[in-house]
């Protein structure tokens, strides 16, 4: 099939790749030309693992371009996906839809035929119906333009495997006139229907909203366990311990219960606040006022992390080093949107500690973000003379450092683990201060 796709951020450029990867002849489109010209070439601007060499492979198969002509993304193809983002707007809980509406305004006037326009952004629930309508109304080609909503719940670091198998495909369609829209992305699909990945038909409005619970959920999970690190601090208790016999309940299940310095990100944070300010819209705010306190639960533990970093120094951050290992929302991203590792960085600088940063692919975004913090190129560089190691993104190296391999470059043998990924008696036994997050 022809396929263009709106939008090569993380979301775009993935589904762009991995469609071709699928054997269908895509078009990526974008307005900022020095994205397209990376991708051109190649070049995938953000870290992703395995997406690079499909990138290459799929170039060089010639099933694979990028354009920032709307034009041509119209004439290449019928089937068009929208994948741009949508920010939290300034001051405000709700979601930015300029760039949705940007791509539907200027491709709309352009669609003289049939065709089928993908949404896969998240969007408040409403979007679909009014994007409908703006498109039939400015569309050439008319009620001929169909639209879907087709929601995408692909993690960072695992986006490829996501994208190619799911483990479900939503698509939303217009109840009142079906037409195309099912079959054609059955066929879109057809290799991930082929592994019985399940196809979860509904209308356009359901489909908006799996994408907002699904998030809400995943947040609240995780402020959870964090809510219960806390009861589990008081009492002296250990918060990993009991996430494991939680998670023997089939009901309940281990995934997503890792307590620590909590969600961040570009879609958690945001989406959770835009399905608050959603609700408050349609009249029905208190349905999702809990969501604020599993925001206020997230934020606490960045507090949390820097009380015990102070504590590890003795009381106060003045004039101390610290050493923070980690700079991204999680492991395997370069992305440090409302990263709770950078923030809690951030936050000891301004109470007087030196702070050292370093991560193993996130560097050159953190310094966009905060120029002002010191950047190391390694784990021993940042730790030279340290205070105190924080633990803040649980990447593999991280997890695989010894108490031997620092103690020798440290001031002071104390570490605090805010993603609870070391073993607490191997430090402990060596020697170090070891504080976790609940346990
Ligand atoms: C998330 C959703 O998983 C995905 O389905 C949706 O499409 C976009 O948002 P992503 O932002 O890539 O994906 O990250 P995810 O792996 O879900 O982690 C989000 C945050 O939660 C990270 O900061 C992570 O460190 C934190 N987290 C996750 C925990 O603190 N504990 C956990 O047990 C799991």
């Amino acid at each position: 099939m022809r396929l263009t796709v709106f939008g090569t951020g993380y979301l775009g450029a993935t589904h762009a790749v991995c469609m071709a990867e699928l054997g269908h002849d895509v078009l990526g489109v974008d307005i900022d030309a020095d994205k397209i010209a990376a991708l051109t070439r190649g070049q995938v601007p953000f870290h992703e693992p395995g997406l690079p060499e499909m990138l290459a492979s799929n170039l060089a198969s010639g099933r694979l371009g990028f354009t920032t002509s709307y034009r041509e993304a119209a004439d290449f193809a019928d089937v068009h996906f929208l994948a741009v983002g949508t920010p939290q707007k300034k001051g405000e809980y709700a979601a930015d839809l300029r760039h949705v509406h940007s791509v539907v305004d200027t491709l709309a006037p352009l669609l003289v035929e049939s065709a089928l326009v993908v949404g896969k952004s998240t969007v408040p629930v409403g979007t679909a119906a009014e994007l409908r309508r703006r498109i039939c109304a400015t569309a050439p080609a008319g009620d001929a333009v169909e639209l879907a909503w087709n929601p995408e719940f692909l993690r960072e670091g695992h986006a490829v495997q996501d994208t190619l198998h799911p483990d479900r495909l939503v698509v939303g369609v217009d109840r009142d006139r079906p037409g195309r829209a099912e079959r054609i992305l059955r066929q879109v699909y057809a290799q991930s229907l082929r592994e019985d990945t399940p196809f979860v038909l509904t209308d356009l409005a359901t489909a908006e909203l799996v994408k907002g619970a699904a998030n809400a959920f995943l947040a609240t999970k995780v402020s959870f366990i964090n809510a219960v690190a806390e009861i589990c601090e008081a009492a002296g208790a250990d918060v990993t311990v009991l996430a494991d016999a939680l998670g023997h309940d089939a009901r309940i299940g281990r995934r997503y219960l890792n307590a620590g310095l909590g969600f961040g990100g570009g879609c958690l944070p945001k989406d959770i606040r835009a399905f608050m300010a959603r609700a408050g819209e349609l009249g029905v705010d208190q349905a999702l006022s809990f969501l604020r306190e599993v925001d206020n639960i997230n934020m606490r533990r960045r507090s949390k992390v820097v009380q015990l970093v102070t504590a590890a120094c003795g009381g106060s951050l003045l004039g101390v080093n610290v050493a923070v290992l980690g700079a991204a929302f999680k492991p395997e991203s370069d992305d440090v949107r409302d990263s709770p590792a950078l923030n809690v960085a951030g936050m000891m600088q301004l109470h007087g500690a030196t702070v050292t940063v370093y991560d193993p692919e996130a560097t050159a975004n953190s310094r966009r973000v905060f120029p002002t913090l010191d950047y190391a190129t390694s784990t021993s560089e940042a730790c030279d003379n340290a205070d105190a190691i924080l633990i803040a993104t649980e990447w593999n190296e991280f997890r695989a450092l010894r108490p031997e391999d620092l103690a020798a470059l440290v001031r002071s043998r104390s570490i605090v683990d805010a993603r609870n990924c070391l073993d607490p008696a191997q430090w402990r036994d060596a020697g170090w201060t070891y504080r976790g997050m609940g346990r």
